[in-house]
């Protein structure tokens, strides 16, 4: 079966200005593997200088470029019903994925590669696929919030201050026109009384202008493609059924008192309770693929571990698919089948959960593996940590970007980015020294 999300190759960039990052860091040498003039310069001037020192937070071996790379060369892909946690420190370049799968990155930001989604019209109908990269904005905004929904970390900044909740998630409705798919299969597929009666209960009648002029012709473009939706085309769903699907949701993510809660204002509701109605608007329109940036971080753990369990629920209910955003490996355990670490904008290991938890093949995985404490953790000692800081995306490394601070590293690990290696069957790492294997990129 082809994958709902497929990403190839993906690249981000955001310019430097004079010298800056428009995140605000000091630019040094900004390497841009979508861009091959600057890609052969640097690989080649890298692959010049043999024997590079690794000196951690050194930026005296980079030069400068014009553009910065949040994400390098990312690919991964979700199955349908799959979850994959994406896992890495701040600033791996996390959030600029998800960001570039919904379309939403700032206009200076340059993209490459293919996002392709397998877009279903209902849950029975055809299968289309479609690059998210040159979709139409109009059209991309139409799949944004109905087909691919997002739940933003924090919601108090990603709700409306001064709007009731249940309207918010009734206005998501609205905005898509989301009669659901149910109800819509059997406006489109019945004919007579019942098709007519299902069809006023749930939609607003067309404009006195549009039934005048167009309703003609749509029925004759019904009639051309027997299916009798054309009238859909101009008419919008009814706000009061909006309203009873957004009181369904809010139902669907456990508030209690659904018809009292949709009348507050999110700073009437608590944290894990405002989260919730977040993700309530993320299932309303019943989308094939979810993407959870950092749900849970901004939650104390009760909370968290209960937003988990929500989201294993609906995931089940809906057989929703998810990408579910992580700086923390165990958070992502909880709900994710495969795992893809980053840093520093590179994928570095991609793996089925238990693969990456009894075998992890990265030196940097294995660092964050042995960082989380565990019942049988030698509290004698402290903590294992991994050394330093992840580099700047206006200072990477030239070689490995994990270099600086590997345990591992040997002379070339300095000089290219190392290819990602098949260590197992589906289990993939970007260390070709601690894995001695086939070379798949
Ligand atoms: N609009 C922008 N302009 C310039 N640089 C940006 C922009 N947005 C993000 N970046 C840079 O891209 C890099 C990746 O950022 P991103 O927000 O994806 O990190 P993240 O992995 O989500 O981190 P966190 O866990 O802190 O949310 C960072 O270095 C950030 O400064
Ligand atoms: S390629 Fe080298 S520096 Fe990078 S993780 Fe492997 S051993 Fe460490
Ligand atoms: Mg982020």
């Amino acid at each position: 079966m082809p994958p709902l999300l497929d990403v190839q190759n993906l690249t981000v960039e955001f310019p430097s200005v004079a010298g800056k990052s428009l995140a605000g860091k000091s630019v040094t040498r900004a390497p841009s593997p979508a861009n091959a003039d600057v890609t052969r310069n640097i690989s080649s001037s890298a692959s010049s200088r043999k024997n590079v020192p690794s000196d951690p937070g050194s930026e005296k071996n980079v030069s400068p470029a014009l553009t910065l790379a949040a994400v390098r060369n990312l690919s991964f892909s979700i199955h349908p019903g799959e979850v994959l946690g994406l896992v890495g420190e701040s600033g791996s370049g996390k959030s600029v994925t998800s960001l570039a799968i919904m379309g939403l990155l700032p206009p200076n930001a340059k993209l490459t590669g293919n996002i392709t989604f397998q877009d279903h019209e209902s849950a029975n109908g055809p299968a289309h696929l479609t690059n998210l990269t040159t979709l139409p904005p109009a059209e991309l905004r139409h799949l944004r919030g109905s087909r691919i929904a997002m739940i933003f970390q924090e919601p108090m900044t990603a709700l409306n201050p001064v709007m009731r909740v249940g309207d918010q998630i009734a206005e998501a409705v609205l905005a898509h026109n989301a009669v659901p798919p149910e109800i819509r299969e059997r406006i489109r597929n019945d004919i007579g009384n019942e098709r007519r009666e299902l069809w006023k209960e749930w939609h607003r009648p067309a404009p006195l202008w549009f039934r005048i002029f167009g309703i003609p012709f749509v029925h004759l473009y019904s009639g051309v493609l027997n299916r009798g939706s054309g009238i859909m085309i101009r008419s919008r769903i009814r706000p009061e059924k909006a309203y009873e699907l957004a009181i369904q949701a809010m139902r669907d993510v456990a508030i209690p008192e659904p018809d009292r809660r949709a009348r507050s204002y999110p700073h009437q509701l608590s944290g894990g309770m405002r989260q919730r109605i977040m993700i309530a608007m993320a299932i309303v329109n019943r989308p094939q693929l979810l993407i959870a940036d950092e749900p849970s971080t901004a939650l104390d753990v009760t909370i968290q571990q209960q937003i988990l369990d929500l989201l294993n629920d609906l995931r089940q209910k809906f057989q929703l698919s998810m990408l579910f955003i992580s700086h923390d490996l165990a958070v992502v355990s909880h709900v994710a089948d495969r795992v893809a670490v980053m840093y520093a904008g590179s994928l570095v290991e991609l793996a089925p959960k238990s693969a990456i938890f009894a075998s992890p093949a990265h030196p940097y995985t294995q660092g964050l593996l042995q960082a989380i404490p565990t019942l049988s953790t030698d509290r004698a000692h402290p903590l294992a940590t991994i050394e330093g800081t992840v580099p700047s995306i206006a200072a990477l490394p030239p070689g490995c970007p994990f270099e600086p601070r590997c345990p591992h590293r040997i002379v070339n690990c300095a000089a290219d980015l190392p290819p990602l290696v098949e260590v197992a069957p589906g289990h993939f790492a970007r260390c070709p020294v601690i894995n001695q294997t086939s070379l798949v990129q």
